[in-house]
């Protein structure tokens, strides 16, 4: 599915967001400021988008790993063209077996990625394994808003706005009207909290974006 729209997908992302989603990426790097992390792994990472926010942080390496081909050729190119090839480096790879040895990175992050794992545990456990102790792991991703008014009016966005406008551009309805469906049955919040706990991550705590559009997930090892 994301092969298939990855020639849309940057433009897409913005655009459906009205720009949020740049906005939501940087907030969660700068949690990360005070670590100072030198290896960052971004797991998901699609067209590198988060792996280049991460380059605020001035590390030595950011490798991105994704299973979309699609994603990570459109990711390579717009990284070569913007000069940053030589610190950020995307390699093919699933985030539930990730290719790394244990304790590798000084951090592991995601955006957007950890809803679309076939299994979330399995996910987030191997996150766990290749972040190196002390390390800390920012997961950025949808969540459901809460308020009476705002709902209503989120949800009549995300489930006929979003596919419309998503098949116009990409052509690709399925996938636009699986963005609703997924965030749907997605375990946020408290929820989850829960299974990041029982993946291993320690001092976990959840951060509200814009009427809870969206949630920043921190967790240590
Ligand atoms: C919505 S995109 C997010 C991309 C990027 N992180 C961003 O913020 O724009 C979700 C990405 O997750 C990738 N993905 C889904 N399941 C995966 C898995 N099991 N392992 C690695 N990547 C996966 C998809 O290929 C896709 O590129």
């Amino acid at each position: 599915m994301f092969d298939n729209i990855s020639h849309r997908y940057d433009f897409l992302n913005h655009f459906l967001s009205l720009g949020i989603d740049i906005l939501w990426r940087k907030k969660a790097i700068r949690l990360l400021k005070p670590e100072k992390p030198q290896t960052i792994l971004d797991i998901a990472t699609g067209t590198g988008d988060f792996a280049l926010e991460a380059l605020s942080l001035k590390p030595k390496k950011i490798v991105g790993v994704d299973i979309s081909a699609g994603m990570l050729a459109h990711g390579r190119e717009k990284i070569k063209k913007l000069g940053h090839d030589d610190i950020i480096e995307l390699q093919l790879g699933d985030s539930e077996k990730l290719p790394f040895p244990d304790n590798s990175f000084d951090a592991v992050i995601v955006s957007f990625g950890v809803r679309n794992f076939e299994n979330l545990g399995k996910g987030l456990s191997d996150m766990n394994r290749v972040l190196k102790p002390g390390g800390t792991c920012v997961v950025l991703e949808f969540s459901k808003p809460k308020g009476f008014l705002f709902k209503h009016l989120y949800n009549f966005y995300f489930k006929y706005i979003t596919p419309t406008i998503g098949e116009f551009f990409s052509k690709d309805r399925a996938a636009y009207s699986y963005l609703p469906e997924s965030v749907q049955a997605f375990p946020d919040g408290k929820d989850f909290l829960a299974i990041y706990e029982q993946s291993g991550f320690r001092q976990t705590r959840a951060i509200s974006l814009t009427f809870g559009i969206s949630s920043i997930y921190l967790g240590k090892k």
